[in-house]
């Protein structure tokens, strides 16, 4: 049993958490601050001054989601718990993403790998007393987000509907996944790639991503857990190229920069195959030599004739960051050229809304927060702004839940504002039941908005049927 807030409820100690009994218990004699009580409130537990002496709950996360905070990986201490290392864009070197720091060492191995803000929990650990809350925080990104999304102009009417381009994207996207899956499989058996396989293929999907990009980038979202690497590929390519197109570069450029997508994670077939794959974490040496993989594969373009300049940087710049602490140069700013700050960009949004060997997919809209949040280290902050519009805080496919309490998917990014798609009605949450799917303009239809998106898995909803 331990008591919290001494610090942070800025009274004396109220509430008692019982971790190993999962249980809270709240002793009426001793008054809560006002702020806490209004957190208490909101976090769904039973009014304290109303209730009696020493009540005994048992605990729900959402309860004490409100000591999660966030803090500077320069304020940790030892006695803290990290509740999350807040780093799910690099393959880190610990062994979990929860634990209890015990000393300076992991501190300072913490900060090395490129950690600049982090989560602790501070019922389990040491506080911070004057550290934003988790909730807070997420309060303001999601404003933020939001309000940036809002702002952003529409451009006008894509030349190819959705459905229409769906059926030309998915016998591209086939084909691209077959020919990088070759090429890779090339590479591991030591042979010589064959660029001029690639050319047919980067042009097709460029194609696709002009005529409608939303088609191409859906598909992309659909990969299966064993063929990541291949399908993260094309995944990146397309991205990339949608990107490119966004900031108004040549389609001559584009195509090399789709080039460079496809190639970027090249190195990793000179990875071994239990490196790559391994459901666990990987120890010092495998991280360092899965880091290589960047280095490896400009390495191997370099000597492969025929591949465009901008590819090879591309590949060989993709995992640097912003603020200097990426890899294999550690290069900064400027010094990473504009498609290199791109693809890094790209790169995680796709590794982090992809199911992977270790890990299930998360929502786009989350991992676009994300990448609002991380921004102000990582990335270029206005790179990160072009590429959220671009991909709009809910991209086609997104399951959301809007004001009328209905679920619905988003089948078509919206005329006028990103905020407001068209979206395709699928379950009624108030009645509980499937509803026959029928297709709202939230543009048009101004009486109801989407409220938040939400997870396909907790409903056990499969968007995609829907599209
Ligand atoms: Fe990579």
């Amino acid at each position: 049993m331990l008591d919290f807030g001494s610090g942070l409820l800025r009274t004396k100690t109220c509430i008692r958490v019982d971790l190993q009994n999962d249980r809270f218990s709240v002793n009426k004699s001793l008054q809560v601050a006002g702020n806490i009580q209004e957190k208490i409130n909101r976090h769904a537990v039973p009014n304290v001054e109303k209730s009696a002496c020493n009540l005994d709950y048992p605990i729900r996360k959402e309860h004490y989601s409100f000591m999660i905070k966030r803090i500077r990986s320069d304020q940790l201490q030892p006695g803290m718990y990290i509740h999350d290392l807040n780093c799910g864009w690099m393959e880190h070197p610990f062994a979990f993403n929860s634990f209890k720091v015990d000393d300076e060492k992991t501190i300072a191995k913490i900060i090395a790998s490129g950690i600049r803000v982090l989560y602790i929990d501070s019922i389990k650990g040491l506080d911070v007393s004057d550290a934003q809350t988790h909730d807070e925080f997420h309060a303001e990104l999601h404003d933020q987000v939001t309000k940036l999304a809002g702002n952003h102009v529409v451009k006008p009417h894509l030349p190819v509907p959705l459905k229409e381009e769906v059926v030309q994207a998915k016998v591209v996207h086939a084909e691209a996944h077959n020919v990088v899956h070759h090429l890779m499989s090339d590479i591991r058996m030591g042979k010589q790639i064959e660029i001029a396989k690639m050319s047919p293929v980067v042009e097709n999907i460029t194609d696709s991503i002009f005529r409608n990009k939303d088609a191409f980038i859906s598909l992309s979202r659909i990969k299966k857990k064993d063929e990541y690497t291949f399908q993260h590929s094309v995944s990146v390519c397309a991205l990339l190229v949608a990107f490119c197109r966004t900031m108004e570069y040549e389609k001559a450029v584009i195509m090399e920069a789709g080039t460079g997508g496809l190639l970027h994670d090249i190195g990793k077939m000179k990875v071994p195959d239990f490196i790559l794959n391994k459901p666990g974490p990987l120890s010092d040496s495998e991280f360092v030599n899965m880091k290589s993989h960047a280095a490896i594969g400009r390495e191997i373009l370099n000597q492969t004739p025929g591949v465009p300049e901008i590819a090879i940087m591309i590949t060989g710049q993709h995992h640097e960051r912003f603020d200097g602490t990426g890899y294999p140069d550690k290069l900064q700013k400027d010094e990473i050229s504009l498609l290199g700050q791109m693809v890094a960009i790209v790169d995680v949004y796709d590794a982090l809304t992809s199911n992977r060997v270790y890990h299930k997919g998360m929502e786009p809209t989350a991992v676009l927060k994300k990448l609002f949040e991380w921004g102000k280290f990582h990335f270029n902050p206005e790179l990160v702004e072009h590429f959220i519009c671009l991909i709009g805080i809910y991209p086609v496919g997104t399951l959301v839940k809007l004001e009328s309490s209905l679920l619905a998917v988003v089948v078509n990014p919206g005329h006028e504002s990103l905020l407001r798609p068209t979206v395709r009605t699928v379950f009624d949450i108030k009645r509980e039941y499937p509803v026959t799917p029928q297709d709202i303009d939230l543009s048009i239809q101004r009486s109801d908005s989407i409220v938040q998106y939400e997870s396909p898995e907790k409903w056990g909803i499969d968007p995609f049927k829907f599209l």
